[in-house]
């Protein structure tokens, strides 16, 4: 009798393990797949109506020969996933691509004009592979377009948004419309990850493998954005006082809440980027962060404050090289 009541105890204790270690498996199974991301975890514009969403403007100064406009919906509905080997190969047809990296489709007349901008310092091998790739996935886009890389050479900590204020002004005396603020070390996968503004700012990397292709917090605006040049100016641009790791993003997202403007987003599969490095190297300089992001500080800390001197502009086939010391 005693031994019976034992047995049933034993199977039910066995049983009531199993159940839970299935659960467990289950659960984990479900977090860790990689097609997570494909729910969506935050609103975004729905690709039928993205199209109505962009600011369609090109720079002052850009001509094109082409007689029929460039029709963005393909671009839009493509649904290619690009391969990271791009990084490692060569450029294919850089003929096209104008002395300073600039670039511009020849049989359909381009609606947009972006200067990407990218603020850097050492990894020259990095910079090869990104640039390879981003002229690679940007030709698919039939935009005009042009990529400013601007490097610090000082040896203080590194200072992104001082770096990404200083191409901006660079884009804007060159009359593009429009700016996409673009870490070195990140590569869009999906063409259809239009590289043109929306009429509100763009958080454009939100699904990044770093995190596991979900967006850690909402308010986020790291990586890639995309930002109407007079709306930059309108928040002043970015801080310059942010010298080494972080949050100098979160400011530029809280300067961005106190002019009305609300970043919106594409779907997480259009989203999708590769992190190439894990822990960007150009952040590396960690430690406290030493300025409080504020509301009050937009109009005496941005580009209205901005000092630098610039050391040397060069023009690459592939890029503009801006060299300052901050
Ligand atoms: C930092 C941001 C950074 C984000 C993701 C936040 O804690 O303030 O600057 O982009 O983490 O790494």
């Amino acid at each position: 009798m005693h031994n019976k009541h034992y047995l049933t105890t034993m199977r039910h204790g066995w049983k009531k393990k199993i159940v839970f270690c299935g659960s467990l498996v289950i659960f984990l199974l479900i977090i860790l797949h990689p097609d997570m991301n494909v729910r969506g975890n935050y609103e975004y514009i729905e690709k039928d109506v993205i199209v109505h969403n962009l600011h369609e403007e090109t720079a002052a100064n850009f001509t094109s020969s082409a007689v029929l406009n460039c029709d963005y919906r393909d671009v839009i509905f493509d649904d290619t996933t690009l391969s990271l080997s791009l990084a490692d190969g060569d450029l294919i047809e850089n003929h096209k691509i104008k002395e300073g990296g600039e670039y511009a489709p020849s049989d359909c007349k381009p609606k947009f004009s972006t200067a990407i901008i990218v603020p850097y310092r050492d990894i020259a091998e990095q910079l090869r592979g990104f640039l390879v790739y981003m002229h690679m996935f940007l030709h698919r886009q039939c935009i005009h377009y042009r990529i400013y890389v601007v490097e610090q050479m000082d040896s203080r900590p590194f200072n992104r948004a001082k770096l990404l204020n200083i191409g901006a002004v660079a884009a804007m005396k060159a009359g593009y419309p429009c700016l996409v603020l673009h870490d070195v070390d990140l590569l869009p996968l999906r063409p259809s990850n239009l590289y043109a503004c929306t009429k509100s700012p763009r958080h454009m990397s939100s699904s990044i493998n770093k995190f596991r292709f979900v967006i850690p917090y909402l308010n986020l605006f790291d990586g890639a954005v995309a930002i109407i040049s007079k709306q930059f100016k309108a928040v002043n641009g970015m801080s310059n006082e942010f010298f080494g790791w972080a949050g100098e993003d979160d400011d530029l997202y809280a300067r961005l809440e106190a002019e009305g403007l609300k970043p919106c987003r594409f779907e997480p599969s259009t989203s999708r980027y590769h992190k190439v490095t894990q822990e960007s190297q150009f952040r590396r300089d960690r430690g406290q962060k030493s300025v409080k992001y504020s509301k009050d500080k937009i109009s005496v800390d941005g580009l209205n404050t901005l000092k630098y001197t610039e050391v040397a502009t060069v023009l690459h086939p592939l890029f503009t090289h801006i060299m300052v010391d901050l």
